[in-house]
């Protein structure tokens, strides 16, 4: 189990990240650290997991024992799915983005990346403009999907770049997806989820294709509600 995660202020156009961490269940909030205590943007692997024990985190065995149970059933197939050659698309990533309705957001992202990947793997979720991007004065965003895929497009940063361009955090949405989706036809099926927000709350959303739909909550002055975005193909 390794672990990726980051978290951007918007206002101080900082962030933190941290990636392939193992044994520590929260990475995002080692990710903070990163961001608070160290002139460091983002810590890797062994160094990652020395950082976040420096900073008084636990380390746990992560491995549940039904995902035990998964991985050797997994190993014992001949005909396993593996990313040298028959990929699953196989995650369970959180993106949050927020404001505080007086010009500040932030954006987060949090994931244990794509099921049966090769070790030392990163996605998107850690890279700064990939996973997460925020800047005050255009708005915050996050992405969730496949994030081999995804990293190639630098996601975030690129809906925050149509925001500033003028189009609305769901303009921006539809804007990337188009684009990733005409670059290469074989996208359209692709998982790619993505949310954006901007300082005056307005929110974006969209997922490339229905098979993959994107849930998201949306919080708003004390009411949550679960809200499915579109869709493109
Ligand atoms: N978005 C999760 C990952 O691909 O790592």
């Amino acid at each position: 189990v390794e672990l990726d995660a980051s978290i951007m202020d918007g206002t101080r156009h900082r962030a933190g990240a941290v990636a392939s961490l193992r044994d520590i269940r929260n990475p995002i909030s080692v990710a903070r650290l990163v961001l608070e205590r160290t002139h460091h943007t983002t810590l890797a692997g062994e160094g990652a997991l020395r950082f976040a024990l420096q900073m008084g985190f636990k380390p746990e065995q992560l491995l549940t024992p039904e995902s035990l149970k998964k991985w050797l059933d997994w190993k014992a197939d001949p005909k396993r799915p593996t990313f040298w050659q028959n990929p699953s698309e196989n995650h369970d990533t959180i993106g949050m983005v927020a404001t505080d309705g007086k010009g500040h957001v932030v954006a987060g992202c949090s994931t244990s990346g794509l099921a049966w990947k090769i070790p030392g793997r990163v996605g998107d979720t850690p890279l700064v403009g990939c996973g997460v991007y925020a800047d005050d004065n255009i708005g915050a965003a996050t992405a969730t999907g496949n994030g081999d895929l995804m990293s190639n497009y630098c996601t975030s940063i690129s809906i925050i770049h149509y925001m500033a361009r003028g189009a609305s955090p769901q303009e921006a949405c539809v804007a990337l997806l188009e684009h990733i989706a005409k670059t290469d036809p074989a996208n359209r099926s692709g998982d790619v989820c993505v949310l954006a927000l901007n300082a005056g709350g307005e929110v974006g959303a969209a997922a490339m294709h229905k098979g993959n739909r994107l849930k998201y909550a949306l919080w708003r002055e004390g009411k949550s509600e679960l809200l499915e975005s579109i869709a493109l193909y």
